[in-house]
């Protein structure tokens, strides 16, 4: 028997939240949606579970969560653009902290038993601090994604403390794997696919040499079950740990995909961050998680599912 008999996912319309649905019905949980489908897509909900177009904001979204009362909770849903939240720092603040301080404050005093939270690994360390990061590292995160990231994950970490219920905060590095959008933090996998398969210019921003930590969506879903199995309380980074440029992710994508047009570079964008990876020590301590998809195999289901279209 499960430990946990019903999930509620938000979010779970949107291309992370929508594997763990599925990860969560194989389970035989029975799982909840709420999505505003703002930037998810109902094609993406797996038939089996029970779902609701509403924001996490709504007022009528307590008396949701009170009427779901669900013993588990993966709370996926947010603004997840990191340049929009530059745009919008009060329209990122209240999707990330005041959504996710009403889930805190109503999960806590419905005792609900434990909340899995999707927070980020890059925006949340200061640039300059060893590579990989490790969570040992103060989190300075200067955009407002970052801090309302981080905040978060400072709710439940009083909502353990008030009210006795555990939490774990996920920090993901760039996720990356079928259904993608181009919106989220490893869009360039999904913007990359979409030029290279049809054949349009494929642009690099600045010099390429920046590095990401690409984690495939399998592995991430394997760590939310982790994180819902185990026992444990706080953050836990989920990367690889490995670094790679845009330059070489360039490479990888045109061989695969057998894109012949050259490499083209414009401006690099204001503020971007020239290196990050994420150090999986803790995860792999605790959770017992360590990536397992190797990068060219990710990106070969990836672009597989871009061809289909
Ligand atoms: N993709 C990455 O590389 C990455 C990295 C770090 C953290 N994250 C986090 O993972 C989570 C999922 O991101 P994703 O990449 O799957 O993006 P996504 O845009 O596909 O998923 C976000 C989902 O939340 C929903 N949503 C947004 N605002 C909502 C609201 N007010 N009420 C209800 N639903 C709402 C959207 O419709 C969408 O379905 C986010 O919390 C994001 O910050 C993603």
């Amino acid at each position: 028997m499960p430990k946990y008999k019903t999930a509620l996912v938000t979010g779970g319309a949107g291309f992370i939240g929508s594997h763990i649905v599925d990860a969560l019905i194989r389970r035989r949980i029975k799982v909840y949606v709420v999505d505003d489908l703002s930037t998810g897509v109902k094609k993406n909900i797996n038939p089996n579970a029970h779902f609701t177009k509403m924001s996490i904001l709504s007022p009528l979204f307590p008396k949701l969560l009170k009427k779901i009362n669900p013993d588990i909770v993966f709370h996926l849903a947010a603004q997840v653009n990191l340049r929009q939240s530059v745009v919008d720092p009060p329209g990122d603040a209240r999707i990330n902290v005041m959504g996710s301080i009403t889930i805190a404050h109503e999960c806590g005093k419905l005792g609900t038993k434990k909340i899995v939270y999707t927070s980020t690994g890059g925006p949340m360390y200061p640039e300059g601090a060893r590579i990989p990061y490790s969570e040992k590292t103060p989190p300075a995160p200067i955009s407002p994604y970052g801090i309302s990231k981080r905040s978060a994950e400072m709710y439940f970490n009083y909502a353990y403390h008030v009210h006795g219920m555990p939490y774990v905060a996920l920090r993901y590095a760039n996720v990356y794997g079928p259904r993608q959008n181009a919106e989220g933090e490893a869009g360039v996998i999904s913007i990359f696919a979409e030029r290279m398969l049809k054949g349009q210019p494929t642009m690099i921003t600045g010099t390429g040499k920046q590095t990401r930590d690409f984690v495939y969506v399998g592995d991430v879903v394997r760590a939310n079950m982790a994180a819902m199995n185990r026992n444990v309380v706080g953050e836990f980074n989920i990367g690889t740990s490995r670094e790679t440029s845009v330059n070489t992710l360039f490479k990888k994508m045109a061989k695969i995909i057998g894109y012949q047009l050259p490499e083209r570079h414009v401006a690099a964008a204001p503020g971007e961050v020239m290196r990050s990876a994420l150090s999986y020590k803790k995860a792999m301590k605790f959770l017992g998680w360590e990536p397992k998809v190797k990068f060219d195999d990710g990106l070969k289901k990836t672009i597989k599912w871009y061809e289909r279209g």
